[in-house]
């Protein structure tokens, strides 16, 4: 649930402030994961000295304790190692003791930051106190920072890697995590089990060698500096992010070497920065040169050179690691004309489903092709069942589009909430397909879900937005979305896009049945519309802005939808919770006659979507029951409906499209309305209180 961030510099002369100023700014990029407190940790003016800056809040009061503590800002270092980090709570409540980094002792001999849980760390707790070692906090990563130097105190000749590889041998859980020491000056251990961890490489101009692919042995030695200089070959790494597919990096590209060190010409050690985060946003204004570490790695940065060893040996996992180039612009990670990241994101969808389809959809030769799921779409049209798995918004999706896979594919259809499928240790089989679908790739409860159904044998898919994320290298295939960064900590383009890239899924399997090809047809005309379409809703920004206003001092608000628009009424009853912390509920409406009715009067805010589909005559039983009790909806239906008297109800108008795909429409003016609810209330719309955007915690 929380960011961190390192910066590692080697022969590259930088002061303090720029240091200091690097790790702050990787922070605020990182800060929509978690941001109740923020610290980080930087060389003091003497050797062996630690400097901490620890602050409860968001990164800008870490900036101003900074300011106020006036550090020596112009002292140089050539060689520097700091780490840094923003923290959403899990164990231990917000204040400066409990923020990272955290410290073995007083004199911070380690120092580390960590990301996710180590479950056994009160067992470590006891073991450690029982050696002598007091804790200051409550958090479980103290323990991290003094099992380090218990083991260094125990074997003052070990060196870092396997002092690192001694103390995450003992931990249990989940975490990524930086650890840097007086006793190892200028170096960096940074390692992954369960939560991603990127590393970003930067070079000055003269080198010798552009990134190559890396092979390691699981030793993972570095090699003399001359051989690793022959031995590194000029090639370009073959894996580009963003190209749409969650397909392993082309083997032929790779080159065997046992180390990575960036030389110079003529073989001198080569000027170096490297950049580790919990994910590209906050590298990519560095360098587009990335690494991402997998479960078990040890990346080792140390003069220069990243070594990556593994935890265990022959572990059975590819030795195999690439440098990709990120594909996402700065300019993608900032606000740009608008306001809020959301408000961003609401209106680049007309641009994001486009990036969705590009390449896949042909709508002239009626053609989908996803390149992640090709070897793997005959085993899925023969497998028992589908079960669709996510968490959040994520599952709504999939409850979105469940109608349209169980009329196109015939194949049985269950959309499971990841954290009760676990909770239920629900039966997989060897012959299920497993899709797991994630904006982050990182959400913990669906993680363990992949994991649950990968032991029991099933076929796993992603669907997912971050590259490289832990749900797109663990599951067999899959499909990238394309939805770009997100940062607003609430969902809406990574909906549409997972909407979107599940349709043509669907597609997709049914391309062998001659008795699906119209509807497949209409669905492709749908698909190839509703960006134009999207165009359309957004129009009605300042309409439903104006609307909102109704809605300022309600305490409570219903959202009825029947089919698939209830899925969308969940959606929009998730965003305007979570932004507005106005009270939403989302009703299916053949249900409201099964209670929910008592609640209507004419004072209740209601919102009912009534767009045409097979369902619209139900549909309208519900409306008839509102108005009957004088209710006063507001209608989100079709443009030029006449069934419903403009006197008597309000009416939001969106364009119609293929009933498979009205819920992509409908859902935006949701959207817009939970932004303008919070905006209305003077929230803050991307970072809303308690919640974070990658919920790596269980
Ligand atoms: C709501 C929201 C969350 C996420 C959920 C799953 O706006 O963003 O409900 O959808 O935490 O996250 P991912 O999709 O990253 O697995």
């Amino acid at each position: 649930m929380c960011g961190i961030f390192g910066y590692v510099n080697y022969l590259v002369e930088k002061d303090r402030k720029f240091i200091l100023q690097t790790l702050v700014n990787g922070l605020s990029r990182l800060e929509y994961r978690g941001y109740d407190s923020a610290g980080l940790a930087v060389d003091g003016d003497k050797k062996n000295e630690v400097l901490a800056f620890k602050e409860v809040g968001k990164v800008a009061k870490l900036q101003e304790l900074i300011d106020e503590s006036q550090p020596d800002f112009t002292k140089i270092f050539d060689s520097h190692a700091g780490i840094a980090h923003t923290r959403w709570a899990t164990h231990g409540k917000p204040s400066r003791l409990n923020c990272h980094p955290h410290r073995s002792d007083p004199t911070w001999e380690f120092a580390v930051v960590h990301n996710g849980i180590i479950t056994n760390y009160k067992e470590l707790k006891t073991l450690l106190e029982a050696k002598g070692f007091k804790f200051e906090t409550e958090t479980d990563t103290e323990a991290i920072a003094k099992l380090a130097k218990y083991v260094y105190d125990e074997h003052p000749d070990i060196d870092f890697v396997t002092l690192a590889k001694t103390v995450i041998k003992e931990l249990q859980g989940a975490f990524g995590l930086l650890l840097k020491s007086v006793h190892y000056p200028h170096e960096v251990i940074a390692a992954r089990k369960g939560s991603p961890l990127v590393v970003g490489v930067k070079t000055q101009k003269k080198m010798k060698v552009d990134f190559v692919d890396v092979e390691y042995t699981e030793e993972g030695i570095a090699l003399p500096a001359e051989r690793a200089s022959q031995n590194v070959a000029i090639k370009k790494s073959g894996a580009t992010l963003g190209a749409g597919l969650l397909a392993p990096p082309d083997k032929s590209l790779l080159h065997r070497s046992q180390s990575r060190a960036f030389l110079s010409d003529d073989g001198a050690p080569m000027p170096t920065e490297f950049f580790l985060s919990s994910d590209p946003s906050a590298i990519v204004e560095h360098t587009k040169k990335v690494l991402y570490l997998e479960d078990d790695d040890i990346a080792h940065i140390h003069e220069g050179s990243l070594n990556i060893h593994r935890l265990n040996k022959n572990d059975g996992t590819s030795n195999v690691r690439t440098i990709q180039t990120l594909e996402i612009q700065l300019q993608e990670i900032m606000k740009g004309q608008f306001d809020h990241f959301m408000q961003k994101e609401i209106f680049e969808q007309p641009e994001s489903v486009i990036n969705a389809m590009r390449g896949r959809l042909d709508v002239e030769n009626r053609k989908v092709t996803l390149g992640g799921l090709r070897q793997y779409i005959s085993t899925i049209r023969r497998c028992r069942r589908i079960i669709f798995i996510a968490c959040g918004t994520s599952f709504h999706s999939c409850m979105a589009v469940r109608g349209i896979f169980e009329e196109l594919t015939e194949i049985p259809i269950a959309v499971e909430l990841a954290s009760d499928f676990l909770d239920r240790q629900a039966p997989v089989f060897r012959d299920d397909t497993c899709v797991f679908v994630s904006q982050s790739g990182e959400t913990a409860d669906s993680l363990l879900a992949l994991r649950y159904c990968l032991e029991r044998g099933a076929l796993t898919v992603g669907i997912v937005n971050v590259v490289g994320s832990s749900i797109s290298l663990l599951t067999h295939c899959g499909v990238h979305i394309n939805a770009g960064p997100e940062i607003g900590v609430a969902s809406t383009k990574a909906y549409t896009s997972q909407f979107v890239c599940m349709v043509m899924f669907a597609l997709s399997l049914s391309e062998d049945r001659a008795s699906k090809q119209k509807r497949r047809e209409e669905i492709m005309d749908g698909l190839a519309k509703v960006s134009e379409q999207f165009k359309e809703v957004l129009k009605l920004d300042q309409t439903i802005k104006k609307l909102c206003e109704k809605f300022k001092h309600q305490k409570s608000l219903l959202l009825l939808g029947r089919g698939a628009q209830h899925a969308t009424a969940l959606e929009g009853a998730l965003k305007i919770k979570e932004i507005s912390y106005l009270h939403c509920e989302a009703v299916m409406s053949g249900e409201l006659k099964h209670g929910v009715l008592a609640l209507v009067d004419e004072d209740l805010p209601i919102v009912m979507i009534l767009t045409r589909d097979d369902i619209f005559p139900k549909s309208l039983n519900a409306y008839n029951q509102v108005i009957s009790r004088k209710g006063k909806p507001i209608i989100i239906c079709n443009t030029g409906e006449e069934e419903f008297p403009h006197d008597k109800t309000e009416r939001i108008e969106v364009p119609q499209t293929v009933d498979a795909l009205q819920g992509l429409i409908n859902v935006i003016p949701l959207q817009l309305m939970a932004y303008w609810l919070a905006v209305g209330e003077g929230l803050n719309v991307d970072f809303p209180r308690n919640l974070a955007k990658s919920v790596t915690v269980e």
